[in-house]
């Protein structure tokens, strides 16, 4: 059970749809500081928000931004990149940078930060995502796959010193990851961060925002053609 009153809470991808709805609903629920961590800071009309540069596909970046972020409380890896190329024939780049900035830098980043999550017996929160278990965006798929066992056996590890550790997975949501998308029936940020942020303060461990997601993750369980019904023969 984490209490974000009077927390002191980084958010990477903080310029982004969730990010800055997660600092925002940060704020509304008491923090004392959000770290609003992003590749470009931005203007935030609260004196409790601090801008921290962050590239999470670099690790001099990293580094640095957690050299200034040793009174963390709760981690929340937000931030993340969806190119849409097909694993075998995008630039190879494109594979790297994806698991890089997805999965590879938040690890980073959490190592670095874990020292401070320790001593305050506070939470790291993985943002993951109903890709983590259906194949269909591709590399971004396989570095939410990552990220979600990351999350696991980061639970396992921080367990012992009392850091919660809360996966959250989601199904469409109305940010500018969805672009050109319509996102008519898709989740509010809002309404994904207050189930998150509830899951947090309730101790959980997980947390499975919609029903998409609740579907997908029952599906693994069954025949692969389950999820993949083109596959049936
Ligand atoms: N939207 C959905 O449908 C959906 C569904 C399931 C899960 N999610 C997950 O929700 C999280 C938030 O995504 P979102 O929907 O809010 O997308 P978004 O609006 O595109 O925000 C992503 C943020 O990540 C930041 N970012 C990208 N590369 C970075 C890097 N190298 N270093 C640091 N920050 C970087 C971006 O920063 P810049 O502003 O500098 O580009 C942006 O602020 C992601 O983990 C995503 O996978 C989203």
């Amino acid at each position: 059970m984490t209490a974000l009153q009077n927390a002191t809470v980084c958010v990477t991808g903080a310029n982004g749809g969730l990010g800055t709805a997660f600092v925002q609903a940060a704020l509304d629920r008491g923090a004392k500081r959000v770290y609003a961590a992003a590749r470009q800071a931005k203007d935030w009309a609260d004196e409790r928000v601090v801008t921290v540069d962050l590239d999470l596909a670099d690790r001099a970046s990293i580094e640095r931004a957690a050299a200034r972020l040793g009174d963390t409380t709760i981690l929340v890896n937000n931030a993340a990149i969806f190119p849409h190329g097909d694993l075998l024939t995008a630039p190879i780049e494109d594979i790297e940078s994806t698991i890089e900035t997805n999965l590879v830098g938040p690890i980073v980043l959490t190592r670095a930060l874990a020292p401070a999550l320790r001593s305050a017996h506070g939470a790291l929160l993985n943002v993951g995502s109903v890709l983590s278990w259906f194949a269909v965006g591709k590399a971004h798929s396989v570095s939410k796959a990552g990220f979600w066992m990351a999350t696991n056996a980061f639970r396992l590890e921080l367990a012992a010193d009392g850091v919660q550790v809360l996966g959250a997975y989601l199904g469409p949501t109305d940010t500018p990851m969805q672009a050109g998308n319509d996102t008519s029936g898709m989740n509010k940020p809002a309404d994904v961060v207050t189930a998150v942020f509830d899951a947090l303060e309730a101790g959980e461990h997980e947390v499975l925002v919609d029903d998409l997601t609740k579907q997908v993750k029952a599906g693994l369980a069954a025949d692969v053609t389950a999820l993949y019904p083109a596959l049936a023969r």
